[in-house]
């Protein structure tokens, strides 16, 4: 009777084929996790500690490859667009690399903005500027002593230079229309100095967008790209590439970045390029914007709703705001819906914010923006009346 041996022989081997496999399983198991788990952790450490710039910044490359002028092209793109390069999305906007250039310049027909001088067809016209009387005038004007902020002297004598010239001295020679106001006798440019912060560009990357608007005109055509040559003549010395003040912008940077809530508002309006164009009181980063209005909201945002203006927008169904609060999320969130006198119609705040902000994030930031006035960050010491801030002077 063959049955209860082989049964038993049989529920033996079924047991032992069950643990052999729970056996084998769990080798295979340990075996993976445990290299998994030593290679994952280092690695997510390195991400956050090490910002991928480093990589980008590794200067084991050779500068005589990074001087051609196809090379400084494409770094003058990266710099002017990410490395993303010149890819509008659909709000008509650009994606904004380290020069920042793209927040204020337009580049294209179909980009949104017209506030900063157009930078289409910019070579050529770099050459006519040059021979502008009023470029004369600006020489004249400092012939002796150079402008004070930059310590240069208008001289360019090529288009070139002119473009190598606006970056390094922007009140060198002012676009007609675009001097701060009230800065009289001495005008002084708009438009900041990107070799500061928070742009910081090297010499180096400087001549790289110059040599990126020198091409711009004529894709694929390098022969108009003299930037070295010009940057060399201007300044009587030879370009070196110099050292990354400031990491370049990464791939994406202005169009992944999310504002969250465990910002600070500092980090914030970093990230999300608001210094660009507003001052905003107490914080560093945030002492030259001139585009838009000074945001010290604290008793300008309730000025703003009871105005004639706003409440004709209300009345036009466009904008909602009731409380001061409520002004400053509508502000960001739909610029469009009021737009501050003295201020041109859609040109100015982009429009996309609403998709980079967390809701704790932006509702942080509004309070922040909502405890400042003309005296946040002062000290007490200025004595007598106080003066309305100057970069509220268009409200
Ligand atoms: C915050 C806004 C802003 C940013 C950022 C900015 N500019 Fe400007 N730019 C201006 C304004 C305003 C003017 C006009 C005033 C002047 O002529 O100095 C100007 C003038 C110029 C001119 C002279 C144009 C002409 O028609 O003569 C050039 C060239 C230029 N910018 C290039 C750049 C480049 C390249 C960058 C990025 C590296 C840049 N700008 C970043 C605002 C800006
Ligand atoms: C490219 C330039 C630009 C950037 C970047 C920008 N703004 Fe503005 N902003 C403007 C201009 C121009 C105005 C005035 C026109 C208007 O009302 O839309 C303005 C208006 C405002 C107002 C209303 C101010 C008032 O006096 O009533 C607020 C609040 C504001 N911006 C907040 C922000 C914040 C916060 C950010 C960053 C998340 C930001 N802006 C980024 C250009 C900019």
């Amino acid at each position: 009777m063959n049955t209860p041996r082989t049964q038993k022989l049989l529920t033996l081997w079924k047991w032992s084929a069950i643990i052999l496999t729970i056996l084998v399983v769990a080798v295979v198991f340990f075996k993976q996790e445990k290299p998994t788990a030593k290679k994952q952790k280092p690695m997510i450490i390195k991400d956050k500690k090490e910002p991928i710039p480093q990589q980008v910044a590794a200067p084991s490359l050779d500068p005589a490859t990074l001087m051609t002028p196809e090379a400084l092209v494409k770094a003058g793109e990266e710099l002017i667009f990410t490395s993303d390069g010149r890819t509008m999305n659909s709000m008509g906007r650009f994606p904004v690399g380290k020069g920042q250039c793209a927040f204020c310049h337009l580049f294209a027909d179909e980009q949104k903005l017209a506030r900063c001088p157009d930078l289409r067809n910019v070579e050529k016209r770099a050459q006519e500027r040059i021979n502008d009387p009023r470029y004369a005038e600006f020489s004249a004007r400092y012939a002796k002593v150079p402008e004070p902020s930059s310590q240069l002297k208008p001289q360019a004598t090529t288009g070139g230079e002119y473009l190598i010239e606006s970056l390094y001295c922007p009140s060198c020679y002012i676009v007609e229309g675009y001097e701060k106001e009230g800065s009289g006798e001495h005008p002084e440019s708009q438009m900041p100095f990107v070799s500061e912060m928070p742009m910081m560009l090297n010499d180096y990357e400087i001549v790289a967008t110059v040599a990126y608007l020198q091409a711009m005109d004529t894709p694929g055509d390098y022969s108009k790209v003299t930037a070295k040559a010009d940057w060399e003549r201007y300044f009587n010395k030879k370009l070196e590439l110099g050292e990354n003040k400031r990491p370049v912008a990464l791939p994406k940077e202005n169009l992944t970045k999310t504002a969250l809530l465990e910002d600070s508002p500092e980090v914030m309006i970093e990230k999300m390029g608001c210094f660009v164009c507003h001052k905003i009181p107490t914080v560093p980063i945030a002492t030259t914007g001139l585009i838009g209005p000074e945001l010290t909201m604290k008793n300008k945002a309730i000025q703003r709703i009871n105005s004639p203006e706003y409440l004709k927008a209300v009345e036009m169904n466009r904008a909602r705001a009731v409380t001061p609060k409520e002004y400053i999320l509508e502000s960001i969130l739909d610029p469009a819906a009021f737009v501050v006198p003295g201020y041109g119609d859609g040109d100015g705040m982009p429009t996309d914010y609403g998709m980079k902000f967390t809701v704790g994030a932006l509702n942080k930031l509004a309070n922040f923006l909502l405890e400042l006035d003309e005296n946040a960050g002062k000290e007490e010491s200025v004595s007598g009346p106080k003066k309305p801030s100057s970069a509220s002077k268009r409200d």
